[in-house]
Parts: C-alpha cells; structure tokens; sequence
C-alpha cells in the first residue's frame, strides 16, 4: 500500500482537486484506490457525492471505536473507495494529542494494507497535529504550488521540516498549480523551481475553467471530461509521480576567482 498526501499550508491552491483526480487515475488503472477527505470543509467528499458523515465522528475512529472500514463507503467509480469527511475533524488535534501523537494515523491506516493498493489523504490548510500525523502516515506528500515567491518559500519551509523527522521521512513531490502561461511571473517561477530544487514535477496543473466545473458536475475532470486539457494535465502529473525523482541538474560551480 503506497500512501500519498495532498498538502499545503496555503488554502486554495489545488490539493482536493488534486486529491480527487489522481485517486479517480489511480482506480482507473485498476489500483484498489482509497481516498481519506480529513478536511470538515468535506470537499472531495462533495465531489464524490458522498455525504459528509462518519458515525461516532473523528472521535470513534482516532480512539479505534470504529473501525476505518466501517466508516468507508464506495464512490460511482470501479476500485475507488472514500472514507468521508465529518465535521468534528475540526476537533482533530484534540483526538490525536491522546497517545503516541505524531503516528496515530499512521497506525489506523496500516490494516487497510491489505485492501489498497493507493490511500489518498486530502489535508485541510493547516500545520498542525493534523498535517504532522499525514506527513508521518504519508510515502509520498503532494505539493500544490501557486507560482508566487512565496510559494518557493513555503516549499522550502515544508522540506526542510519533514528533514527533521527521525526515521522515515515523506518523498515531497512538488508540482505547479493554477499556472497561467500568459503571466510572466509565472513562466520564471516555475522554471526557477524546475532546475533549483529537487522533486517538482514537470507537469504543472493550469489554471482551466474546466477544472472549476468540478463542483459543478460533482465527478473529477479526469472522469466527465477525460480527453481535455485539464484531463491530460493531471495524467501527465500521475504519470511523474508513480516514476521516481529526479535530481536537479548539477549547478555549475561559483566562480572561485
Ligand atoms: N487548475 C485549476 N484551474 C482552475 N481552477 C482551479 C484549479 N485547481 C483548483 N481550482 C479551483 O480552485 C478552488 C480551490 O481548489 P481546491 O479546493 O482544490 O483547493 P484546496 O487547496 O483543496 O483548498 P482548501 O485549502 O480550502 O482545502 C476550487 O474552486 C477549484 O475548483
Ligand atoms: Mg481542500
């Protein structure tokens, strides 16, 4: 079972768009998919059509009450499972501070090891208990990025914390998000990032109406429009994602002189 997170401090950069795609290609490919909605917003669970409940709340589940495959419930989709968001996630911090803090969610997702192949975990915008459990449970933590300088930063930031973690540490895969090729700012920032650092993809999510029309069609753009631009888009990105890193090209050296 390969766990992948979608996380960013920042809201509204793309994570449950994200989320809800790259789970729908993953089931597509025939890989049992589970996706986890851990955001009380419940948006990958609207998408989905699933109603936003779990009985017993978060609380049943963090405290093992409730098992996680009681609370799972199947999508329209072949091989594609969701386990629901639930308002009293907003609590979630609380629930977690109980015992062994940082690895709860780690350790409620191992038995599903051998019923998914993917788990999908869709992060509310936070650091918190929350995001340091998902970064524990997760291989591999999916990076939206609005091309900003600031998003550079907050990259950098994430890295460098998951850095710290003893023993087993996340991939960071970063990729570009709402990328709007006629700005400038964006075009330089995304090839900065591509050459500077190490593990953003070379697929970058444009900004697409498209996509927008999710909320409308509650279906992943990948499902109800699957030959679009958008569609590509996020097969691209799957595609590098399930292949290894790259490093980045080795700079040439300063000049000693
Ligand atoms: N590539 C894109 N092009 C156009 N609109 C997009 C794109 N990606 C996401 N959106 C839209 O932007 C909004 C925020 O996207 P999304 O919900 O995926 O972000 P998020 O990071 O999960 O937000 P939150 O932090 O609130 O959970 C949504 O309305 C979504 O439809
Ligand atoms: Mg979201």
């Amino acid at each position: 079972m390969k766990t992948y997170a979608t996380y960013n401090i920042k809201g509204g950069v793309g994570k449950t768009t994200a989320a809800v795609n790259l789970a729908y290609l993953s089931a597509a490919d025939g890989c049992r998919t589970l996706l986890w909605d851990l955001d009380p917003q419940g948006a990958a669970s609207f998408l989905f059509r699933v109603k936003p409940r779990v009985k017993g709340g978060g609380k049943a589940l963090i405290r093992g009450t409730k098992a996680l495959d009681d609370a799972i419930k199947g999508t329209d989709f072949e091989n594609l499972d969701l386990l629901p968001a639930d308002f009293t996630y907003r609590n979630m911090d609380l629930l977690l501070a109980d015992s062994r803090p940082a690895r709860k969610l780690a350790q409620l997702l191992r038995p599903l090891a051998a019923e998914y192949d993917n788990v999908f975990l869709d992060c509310p915008p936070s650091i918190s208990l929350v995001s340091e459990n998902v970064m524990h449970a997760a291989d591999v933590l999916l990076v939206p990025l609005i091309p900003t300088t600031l998003s550079v930063r907050t990259l950098d930031q994430l890295t460098e914390f998951v850095a710290g973690f003893h023993g087993r540490r996340p991939e960071v895969r970063a990729f570009f998000s709402m990328v709007d090729r006629r700005k400038r700012l964006h075009q330089d920032i995304t090839q900065k990032l591509l050459v500077e650092r190490s593990g953003v993809t070379a697929t970058a999510i444009p900004a697409l109406s498209l996509i927008e029309r999710m909320s409308v069609e509650r279906a992943p753009v990948t499902a109800f429009a699957p030959r679009s631009q958008a569609a590509r888009a996020f097969r691209s990105l799957w595609t590098e994602i399930t292949s290894p890193a790259k490093s980045p090209p080795e700079l040439a050296p300063a000049d000693a002189s």
